[in-house]
């Protein structure tokens, strides 16, 4: 399914390596009966292995969801066994792709080359980059975190078009709010937030910065969630282990649904 034009608000489940292929479907079809009120000012990202993609989006009726995968290959076809393609993503019907995320970086040595790389090649097959970047605790106490933000986005973007900038989703994950139950405070998410957008604009465009979506990730939960939606610069939410309970999801959902239908009333 194609992502919409306007920008809508994300909410985006990052399933990591859970799940069969059972679950996955049972997962949608309980998605799809709670969603009460679809609207179009909300877009659910199912960002899920790469062995549920085609099942899930088979199983997707709904303008509101949309599926992506969680890591893609730089080339489009060719000899590399066991990888995946951006053709192949867009052949099962992700709208989206996931690049640079922290663990992939930490456990498969992505650099922010190659997550440019990556991303270019999403460009090319029409499907949308998730861009993750963050810092580490390390960098942000010794007072590093905007220049770590800065060099990752002068790389990851790298040679796009402002076309292609526009497109693109940013996922903010601070490495250490991912899976540890510490979320950024408004504070430090809307600093983050506002510096990117700001880089986006002096590297780009206006218009480029007013439309990219920027996403923060990082121990969003259900019950949290509410206080992460008053940083003005916040165009999304990421969530890991939240989003694998779909109740708990649903939650999520709904908060950002009142949030965003609130701030545009
Ligand atoms: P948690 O929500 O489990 O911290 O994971 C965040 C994440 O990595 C989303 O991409």
């Amino acid at each position: 399914m194609e992502p919409q034009k306007e920008k809508r608000f994300i909410v985006l489940a990052n399933w990591k390596m859970h799940k069969t292929l059972a679950e996955s479907i049972d997962y949608v079809k309980a998605l799809h009966e709670g969603l009460q009120t679809p609207g179009d000012r909300v877009e659910i990202i199912l960002c899920v292995p790469f062995t549920m993609l085609g099942a899930v989006s088979r199983e997707v009726t709904s303008s509101m969801v949309s599926v992506g995968g969680q890591d893609v290959h730089d080339r489009d076809w060719g000899a590399f066994t066991g990888e995946i393609s951006a053709p192949m993503l867009a052949d099962v019907g992700a709208a989206y792709g996931m690049v640079g995320h922290s663990e992939r970086r930490k456990y498969s040595s992505e650099t922010d080359e190659v997550v440019n790389a990556k991303a270019r090649a999403l460009h090319r097959a029409g499907i949308v980059p998730i861009v993750c970047i963050g810092e580490t605790i390390d960098e942000r106490k010794r007072g590093l975190t905007l220049n770590k933000l800065e060099r990752q986005a002068m790389v990851c973007f790298d040679g796009f078009s402002g076309d292609e900038m526009e497109r693109t989703v940013i996922l903010y994950e601070p490495i250490w709010a991912i899976g540890t139950g510490h979320i950024a405070t408004a504070e430090q998410a809307g600093e983050a937030h506002g510096f990117i957008r700001r880089m986006i604009e002096r590297l780009f465009s206006g218009k480029a910065a007013s439309m990219t979506r920027i996403v923060y990730g990082g121990s969003v939960k259900h019950k949290n969630v509410s206080d992460m939606l008053k940083v003005k610069d916040i165009d999304g939410v990421g969530v890991g282990s939240d989003s694998l309970d779909v109740e708990n999801f649903l939650g999520i959902v709904e908060r950002c649904t009142e949030a965003v239908s609130m701030k545009i009333s």
